[in-house]
C-alpha cells in the first residue's frame, strides 16, 4: 500500500519505518525541515534500539523516504495516519491543535478518496469532531478510522512486529477491513484484530494507560505502607503476584512514572470525566498518588541525614524516565535533582542516553559524568532513579573505594540488597527493608 504519515515524531516515526518495512510505500511527513534534512542524512532525532537500522534499510530499499511538503506526499495514499503530538493542554486536556491543523491541510490538499487514520492519543469524540471538520472543507470522499498505538519506548520496534492487538475504530466494515489488510502480516491468533466504533478506539487507548499507571500508584502506596510497618514489597509481591488473577506485571514499585504517556493519559481523562460531570476518583488518586511518589526518594535522602545535606555530594544514576530512552519527559530524576539543589546539595549525574536533555534544563548546577562510577568520585550518597540494566549488578567494591559515605538509596529496588548489605553499604529501597 501506499502510505503517507503526517507527523515524525517518536510514534510516526516508528510506526512509518516499520510498516515499510513490512513492504509498504511510505513517506514520512513533518514541518519541522531540520528534522526531515536530519532523516534525510541517514541520522535519527530519537534513541531508540534498533530505528537507525530499520530506517536505513528502508531508505535503501526503496519504500521509506521523509518530506515536508504534505500535499504532494500524501496525493495518492491510500491511507494518511496522522500521528502528530498531543501533549497536555493548559486545562489538563489534551492539546489537539496539531491533530485539527493537520486534518484541515489534508482536507485542503485531498484530490481522490482516502482513509485518514488517527494514531495519535486522542480524546473520545475526536475522530467524529475531525470528520466534521474536514467534510466542511472538501467534496472528496472520505473515512477517519482511529488506531491508537500501544507501543512502548524503548521497545517499540518489537511491540511493533509483536503486538498484542490491533485495535481499530471505523465507521464503515470496508474501512477496517482495509486495516486489516494492511496489519495482516503481523496477526496471529494470539495477537488479533479488533475492530469496533471509533469512540471505543480512542478510550480504549486511555483505558488501558490508567490502568497500567493505576497499578503502578497502587504498588507504590502498598511500598511506602511496607516501609511504615516493617513489610518487604517483594515478598508481598512474590505473595500476590502467583495468584494468576493478579500477575507481576507492572507491579514494581519505585521512583513514580513519568514519560510522556502515562502522566499526560491520566491527566487527559480527568479532563474528560469533568467535561461529562462524571466522577473519575480513582484515576485522580492515580496522579496525585504519584506526584506524591516522585517526593518519596528526595524525602528519604533528607530524612536519612537528619533533615540537612547542604554541601553534601549526591551521586544520581539514571535520568530518563525509563531504561532503554533518552526520554526525560516527566521523569522522577528531575524532582530528585531539584530537591537536592534546593537543599544545598551538589549533585552527580549520570546516563547513558539522556543526559543532553537534562544539560539543557539544568547546564552549569550539576555534574555531568561519563561513567556511574565517576559519579562516585568522594560521594555522600548514590540515588538511582532509572533501572538501567548497567547499573543492576555494579562492583561494589570499586563504589566503596570511590564513595565518602557508603549509602545507596535504590528508587527503583534495581540493586541485590543482599549484596550491596553485604559489601558494607547501607541500603534503602522502596517497601525494602533496610
Ligand atoms: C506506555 C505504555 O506502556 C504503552 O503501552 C503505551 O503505548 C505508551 O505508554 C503510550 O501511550 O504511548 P511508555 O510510556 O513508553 O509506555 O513506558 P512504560 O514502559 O509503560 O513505563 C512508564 C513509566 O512507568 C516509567 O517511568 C516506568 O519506570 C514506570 N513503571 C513501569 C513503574 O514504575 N513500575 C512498573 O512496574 C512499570
Amino acid at each position: 500500500m501506499k502510505i503517507a504519515i503526517v507527523g515524525t515524531g517518536y510514534v510516526g516515526l516508528v510506526t512509518g519505518t516499520c510498516l515499510s518495512d513490512l513492504g509498504n510505500h511510505v513517506v514520512c511527513i513533518d514541518k519541522d525541515r531540520a528534522k526531515i534534512s536530519m532523516l534525510e542524512a541517514g541520522r535519527i532525532p530519537i534513541y531508540e534500539p534498533g530505528l537507525a537500522g530499520l530506517v536505513a534499510k528502508n531508505v535503501r530499499e526503496g519504500r521509506l523516504a521523509f518530506s515536508v511538503d504534505l500535499p504532494r506526499s500524501i496525493d495518492g495514499a491510500d491511507l494518511i495516519f496522522i500521528a502528530v503530538g498531543t501533549p497536555q493542554g493548559k486545562s489538563g486536556g489534551a492539546d489537539l491543535s496539531g491533530v485539527w491543523a493537520v486534518g484541515r491541510q489534508v482536507a485542503e490538499s485531498l484530490r481522490a478518496p482516502a482513509t485518514i487514520v488517527i494514531k495519535s492519543t486522542v480524546p473520545v469524540g475526536t475522530n467524529a469532531e475531525l470528520t466534521r471538520q474536514m467534510s466542511a472543507i472538501t467534496p472528496v470522499p472520505f473515512d477517519v478510522a482511529s488506531n491508537p498505538e500501544f507501543l512502548k519506548e524503548g521497545a517499540a520496534i518489537d511491540d511493533f512486529f509483536k503486538p498484542d492487538r490491533v485495535v481499530v475504530g471505523a465507521r464503515r466494515p470496508e474501512v477496517a477491513e482495509r486495516l486489516l489488510e494492511l496489519y495482516r502480516p503481523i496477526l496471529t491468533h494470539e495477537r488479533p484484530f479488533l475492530a469496533m466504533a471509533p469512540e471505543s478506539a480512542e478510550m480504549t487507548k486511555y483505558v488501558a494507560n490508567c490502568l497500567l499507571a493505576s497499578k503502578i500508584s497502587f504498588i507504590n502506596e502498598m511500598a511506602n505502607l511496607c516501609t511504615g510497618y516493617g513489610a518487604h514489597i517483594d515478598d508481598v509481591r512474590r505473595g500476590i503476584g502467583y495468584d494468576c488473577r493478579i500477575g507481576f506485571q507492572f507491579l514494581a514499585p519505585g521512583a513514580g512514572y513519568g514519560g510522556s504517556c502515562f502522566p499526560k493519559d491520566v491527566r487527559a481523562l480527568i479532563h474528560m470525566a469533568k467535561m461529562v460531570g462524571i466522577p473519575c476518583q480513582m484515576i485522580e488518586a492515580v496522579d496525585s498518588v504519584n506526584e506524591y511518589q516522585k517526593e518519596v526518594l528526595p524525602r528519604m535522602i533528607l530524612n536519612h541525614f537528619g533533615g540537612s545535606i547542604r554541601g553534601m555530594r549526591i551521586a544520581v544514576w539514571g535520568l530518563a524516565f525509563k531504561p532503554e530512552t533518552d526520554d526525560i519527559r516527566e521523569s522522577p530524576a528531575l524532582v530528585l535533582i531539584e530537591e537536592l539543589l534546593q537543599a544545598g546539595a551538589f549533585v552527580r549525574v549520570t546516563d547513558p542516553q539522556a543526559m543532553g536533555h537534562v544539560r539543557e534544563i539544568f547546564g552549569s548546577r550539576l555534574v555531568y559524568c561519563e561513567s556511574p562510577y565517576s559519579a562516585l568520585e568522594s560521594a555522600d550518597a548514590l540515588a538511582i532513579v532509572t533501572d538501567w540494566d548497567m547499573y543492576r549488578a555494579p562492583n561494589f567494591q570499586l563504589m566503596r573505594d570511590l564513595m565518602r559515605r557508603r549509602i545507596i538509596f535504590d528508587g527503583r529496588n534495581c540493586l541485590n540488597e543482599a549484596a550491596a548489605l553485604q559489601a558494607g553499604f547501607q541500603y534503602q529501597g522502596i517497601g525494602r527493608l533496610t
